[in-house]
């Protein structure tokens, strides 16, 4: 595993991961977020197999299990991928991983298809995003959706507080510019078959499809 971690690999432990689902269960945002991942999942082949990644507290174990999928759900947080493995139970069409999104380890095309949830923001440059993305068009054989936060309509005063966060040592989110999004999938192998807002994020969340 690389050892130049990004800031979040550490965020999501302890409390934060224990209270991490109760924090958001109620909002708009999220449920946008499940309906998009439900249709997806709607679309995915029969029997295939899903990589979560990363998975966090498993958000999608039931979406994917209730299709007669298979999970995979990898994360570099144990104690976030703890309560994954509650949601999973002795079901043994799942099973959760500790990796970095980076080098997971899993074979070339391991899985059918790849789900990203609320993770680009997290990574610090477009080397990252880039060496990510690289991993998921290795270990997936078909599709992924990847959602990021965009800046468009960012007010001045949040580009400020963007910057000065930027040289901070604290986890901080990042907004991406669409087209240079797109674009870095394209370079990691991808196709972005569409682009699709969250109906709850006033423009600011996109997922991509990509093929
Ligand atoms: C905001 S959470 C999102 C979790 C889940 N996808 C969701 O939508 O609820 C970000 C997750 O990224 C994980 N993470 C951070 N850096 C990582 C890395 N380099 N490799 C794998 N997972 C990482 C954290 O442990 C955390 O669980």
């Amino acid at each position: 595993m690389k050892s130049d971690l990004n800031p979040a690999a550490s965020k999501y432990v302890g409390d934060v991961a224990k209270n991490y689902d109760e924090r958001r269960k109620d909002k708009p945002i999220t449920k946008a977020d499940d309906a998009f991942i439900a249709k997806f999942l709607d679309s995915c082949e029969q029997g295939a197999k899903v990589l979560d990644l990363p998975a966090g507290t498993g958000r999608a174990v039931s979406a994917v299990l209730d299709r007669q999928l298979h999970y995979i759900g990898a994360d570099i947080s144990e104690d976030m991928l703890a309560v994954c493995k509650q949601k999973i139970g002795d079901r043994s069409d799942a099973r959760t991983i500790v990796v970095d999104a980076r080098s997971t380890g899993l074979p070339d095309d391991a899985v059918d298809y790849l789900i990203s949830i609320k993770f680009m923001k997290w990574l610090p440059d477009d080397d990252f995003v880039t060496d990510v993305l690289k991993e998921f068009r290795r270990v997936c054989r078909k599709s992924a959706i990847v959602n990021i936060k965009v800046d468009k309509n960012i007010s001045l005063s949040k580009k400020i507080i963007g910057l000065l966060r930027s040289h901070s040592s604290r986890p901080h989110a990042r907004f991406f510019n669409e087209d240079r999004f797109a674009n870095l999938c394209s370079q990691a192998g991808w196709t972005v078959r569409e682009v699709v807002e969250n109906p709850e994020s006033k423009g600011r969340v996109k997922f991509f499809v990509l093929d």
